[in-house]
């Protein structure tokens, strides 16, 4: 590991505007007591290589009491971490470092639905149907007969229906697992809750919060059908997530929440903020979770889901950069995370993939905005196909058959086999096995390669610190005139220019005129005054 000199953070409260977030899937990144989950002391050692990476701020996926039905998207105590991950004090030594070196902590936060293991829902269960216990949550009589079938058609994203029946003959919902009941946020006691879980984590020092299923919150009165005249045949209601109207997301009421929360988060010094992991049908409606009374930023999974085309990317593009100036927020740029197959994977796998990923990423440091990288991206890492399916954890799999295991393998560290230093030096645990082809994409084969992903990413992320014209007070984005299936676009500040180029057309490309090159995402030889850009290459040139 690289040593590492403290770096003070900012003090500036619009941090976020530009920032480049890290995601921590906190059971995967680093193990330090050998049982093979990753946990916070693991994090801890490690934070000077994410200091060293470039990096602004970290997000970490729910390390809270679990019984990590949903890799602790199930969460039983808002207010403690889970034994599995450490203690409360294990995070507090943790954020105090990550300070110390100049990196922000954003936590998750999962207001959405709790576990069925935590103490209001394990209360509500012994209560009778009506009680104040119950009220928390979403109980409703079944209709049938005799209350045998689910209150309403509403389906969960993990598969199946979203209701379950519980013995006495109420039936409650959960949009995600059944070990996940949604809760009740037309119920004032709720909302108090969550502002006091807010409260508890700004007191602990954290920088912001994901909020998870940010559009999920409030259910349209009544619990109407989603009524088969939305989906065509044999369409599940989830594959409207982000296109269609579902009358258990993105209702209007859910902004009352955001806009009591805001003056809780401006309350606190340093610039605290919010990402709202939200889908909405149109980039419109989403651009609505963002502005100055209510979150900070939303992801723009458009991005993630543009195909590799450059009428793809740049549609998306000028979508999110044009609401963006609307709402004067900026843009939120993802490629990889958590939930979506590695984008090395998505964009082909192989060597195609791994090219294209590393265009992909030059392309999103040059946007405007505020960057999310997911662990291991930086390395280059694809998504893991083939997992055995009796390790596979993910609760969708059992509904769906569809599986999120494959982007969350342990990080690959050093050494020469598997889990490739995931743990402790001697520990051969890791709670999933990392394949033998990622003894080569290791951090420690990578560190100091010139032309590793590793070292892209170093190169991208310390030019995008450093220069004017990617800086928050940069210009916006200026198309250039191309030839077809090639990206060229230039910002500015003052005399500074940077332009990136990226060429998507399936035959090597020309790329002159923009000054001296900066970085590539593949080698580039000269040709005349210009460099000759090789397909699914992309490069930053500048002008000073
Ligand atoms: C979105 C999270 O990213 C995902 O991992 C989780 O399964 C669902 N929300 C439910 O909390
Ligand atoms: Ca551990």
């Amino acid at each position: 590991m690289t040593a590492t000199q403290p770096r003070p953070l900012t003090t500036d409260d619009d941090w976020w505007r530009s920032a480049v977030v890290y995601q921590v899937y906190v059971r995967s990144f680093a193990d330090a007591n050998g049982d093979g989950i990753g946990d916070l002391p693991g994090l801890r050692n490690r934070l000077p290589y994410l200091r060293d990476l470039g990096v602004d701020a970290l997000w970490l996926t729910p390390f809270y009491t679990s019984p990590m039905v949903d890799g602790g998207y199930d969460v039983a105590d808002y207010r403690d971490v889970d034994p599995m991950f450490g203690t409360l004090a294990d995070f507090d030594a943790m954020i105090a470092d990550a300070h110390t070196l100049g990196l922000r902590i954003i936590v998750d936060l999962v207001p959405n639905h709790t576990s069925s293991a935590h103490p209001w829902f394990v209360a509500a269960l012994a209560a009778a149907p009506g009680s104040p216990e119950r009220a928390r949550y979403l109980f409703a009589e079944g209709r049938g007969e005799h209350g045998e079938l689910p209150p309403n058609d509403w389906e969960s994203i993990f598969g199946g229906p979203a209701w379950t029946r519980v013995p006495d003959g109420q039936w409650y919902l959960h949009l995600f697992d059944p070990a996940q009941p949604d809760l009740n946020w037309r119920n004032p006691e709720v909302r108090a809750e969550f502002e006091d879980i807010l409260r508890f984590w700004l007191d602990r020092g954290v920088d912001g919060f994901r909020i998870d299923v940010a559009h999920g919150m409030i259910k349209a009165e009544g619990l109407p059908d989603v009524g088969f005249g939305t989906l065509t045949t044999g369409q599940r209601q989830v594959e409207l997530l982000g296109k269609g109207r579902l009358p258990y997301f993105d209702q209007d009421e859910v902004h009352d929440i955001y806009r009591s929360w805001r003056p809780i988060l401006d309350s606190y010094p340093g610039g605290r903020m919010a990402v709202a992991e939200a889908w909405a049908e149109t980039p419109q409606r989403l651009a609505r979770y963002i502005g100055p009374d209510e979150l900070h930023q939303a992801f723009s999974f458009d991005f993630l889901d543009a195909t590799w085309s450059a009428d793809s990317f740049r549609k998306v593009v000028d979508t999110a950069l044009a609401e963006s100036t609307i709402v004067g927020a900026p843009t939120t740029w993802v490629l990889s995370n958590h939930d979506k197959q590695r984008h090395v994977t998505r964009y082909g796998d192989g060597p195609d993939g791994l090219r294209r990923a590393r265009a992909a990423t030059l392309l999103m440091l040059a946007l405007p905005g505020c960057a999310y990288l997911f662990q291991g991206e930086e390395l280059g890492l694809p998504e893991v196909l083939d997992l055995p399916d009796e390790l596979r954890q993910d609760p969708a799999f059992l509904r769906t058959g569809e599986s999120r295991d494959g982007c969350r393998v342990p990080l690959p560290w050093d050494g020469e086999l598997p889990p490739y230093g995931f743990g402790p030096a001697g520990s051969d645990r890791s709670w999933l096995p990392a394949p033998a082809t990622w003894r080569a994409l290791s951090v420690a084969a990578q560190a100091g390669v010139p032309d590793s992903t590793l070292e892209l990413y170093r190169a991208a992320l310390r030019i995008r610190r450093g220069h004017p014209a990617l800086s928050a007070d940069a210009g916006g984005v200026t198309w250039l005139t191309t030839e077809p299936g090639v990206l060229a676009f230039s910002r500015a500040a003052g005399d500074a220019v940077l332009t990136c180029v990226v060429n998507l057309s399936g035959a090597p490309v020309v790329a002159g005129g923009h000054g001296e090159l900066v970085v590539a995402s593949a080698p580039l030889t000269r040709q005349g005054d210009g460099h000759l850009l090789p397909v699914d290459a992309a490069a930053w040139f500048e002008r000073r």
